[in-house]
């Protein structure tokens, strides 16, 4: 299946960047740059690319209550969607998520928003993105690395694993690589942990051996997954910026202090109730000990979205 391309209308989705922090994080490292993301965005820019791990940063949009899906419609995008006051600005929101995407080497995301969200496919759609994205020597999708702990219930049917552009890593527990094994619908094949030369020169190979088959990773031990494991293969793998599209793992990677950035586009509507938030699965950070933040940049479509990106400061207590 070939990944389909979405072609957007600047006019409708140029935003107003209103505060610009970049300068203060001696930000060097360009993102991808074409005519499109000066006139909509202006410039991206990031840090400089860890030695053990990629750069890690999520993105979301959420209502201005923090929810990141409707109860009774899961699909997260639809928190954009339904904003019935600003549809460029839901426009805008899936462009961002776009240029993330085109930014990025990978694109983590858990088994739960694969299940929600049936017509996932991890990749940008404008041309534009892509074609700059292809001009500096990037592969037409990012690598889609999907999170599991138990390994059961991914839903092999999905678009995401039966595009030829899209390659796929499964990241496991040893106890989820066990179920894992019995339910896969694909050709797969292991690579093993990035602590030796020899294994990291070994991942290599497998990746030009194995195009095609999907990858497995398995980290951890008993039912538990080890994230900085994950990150240093997907380093050895090639892979420098990660999109996290996770909100399980997102908040995962801030206990484990490897969440970099944080994209947020809010979209000004109110969901209330108990519906998802990011990590509302895991355990809440103490009033001890949690993450702090600092604004890089904001941008605004109109007074009914914002779009904020955020530095993740971590060890304040
Ligand atoms: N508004 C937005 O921007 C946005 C973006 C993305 C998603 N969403 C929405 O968010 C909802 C899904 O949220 P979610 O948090 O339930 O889903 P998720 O993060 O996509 O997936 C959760 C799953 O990830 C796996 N996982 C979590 N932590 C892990 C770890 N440390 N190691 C390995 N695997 C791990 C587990 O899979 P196993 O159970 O298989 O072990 C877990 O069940 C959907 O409604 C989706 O549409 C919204």
């Amino acid at each position: 299946m070939a990944i389909p391309q979405v072609k957007f209308n600047r006019e409708e989705i140029r935003l107003n960047k209103i505060f610009d922090n970049t300068g203060k994080m001696k930000y060097t490292n360009p993102g991808v740059q074409c005519e499109e993301v000066q006139e909509v965005y202006g410039d991206l820019m990031f840090g400089d690319v860890p030695e053990s791990r990629p750069i890690t940063y999520a993105s979301y949009v959420m209502s201005i209550d923090g929810k990141i899906a409707y109860e009774d419609n899961e699909v997260g995008p639809m928190i954009a969607k339904k904003n019935l006051l600003d549809a460029g600005g839901a426009s805008a929101d899936f462009w961002v998520l776009n240029l993330l995407r085109a930014n990025c080497d990978g694109i983590l995301i858990g088994s739960g928003t694969l299940i929600k969200e049936p017509d996932y496919s991890g990749s940008a759609y404008d041309p534009e993105l892509l074609s700059a994205r292809k001009e500096e020597g990037k592969p037409t999708a990012p690598w889609t690395v999907i999170v599991t702990k138990t390994g059961k219930k991914i839903p092999f049917g999905n678009p995401v694993f039966s595009s030829e552009e899209i390659p796929v890593v499964v990241a496991t527990s040893p106890e989820g690589f066990k179920n894992l094994k019995q339910e896969i619908r694909k050709e797969y094949y292991v690579l093993p942990p990035a602590d030796s030369e020899v294994h990291k020169d070994e991942i290599k190979q497998k990746l030009k051996d194995n195009r095609g088959k999907i990858a497995v990773i398995v980290t951890g031990t008993g039912h538990e997954t080890d994230s900085r494991e994950l990150l240093c293969i997907l380093r050895v793998m090639g892979m420098e910026k990660v999109l996290i599209e996770s909100p399980a793992y997102c908040h995962h990677l801030m206990k484990e202090e490897l969440l970099d950035e944080i994209f947020i586009n809010t979209s000004c509507v109110f969901v209330g109730g108990s519906a998802t938030g990011i990590g509302t699965n895991g355990q809440s950070f103490l009033s001890t000990d949690h993450p702090h933040a600092e604004i890089v940049s904001i941008h605004m479509h109109s007074p009914h979205f914002v779009y904020t990106r955020y530095k993740m400061i971590y060890g304040l207590k």
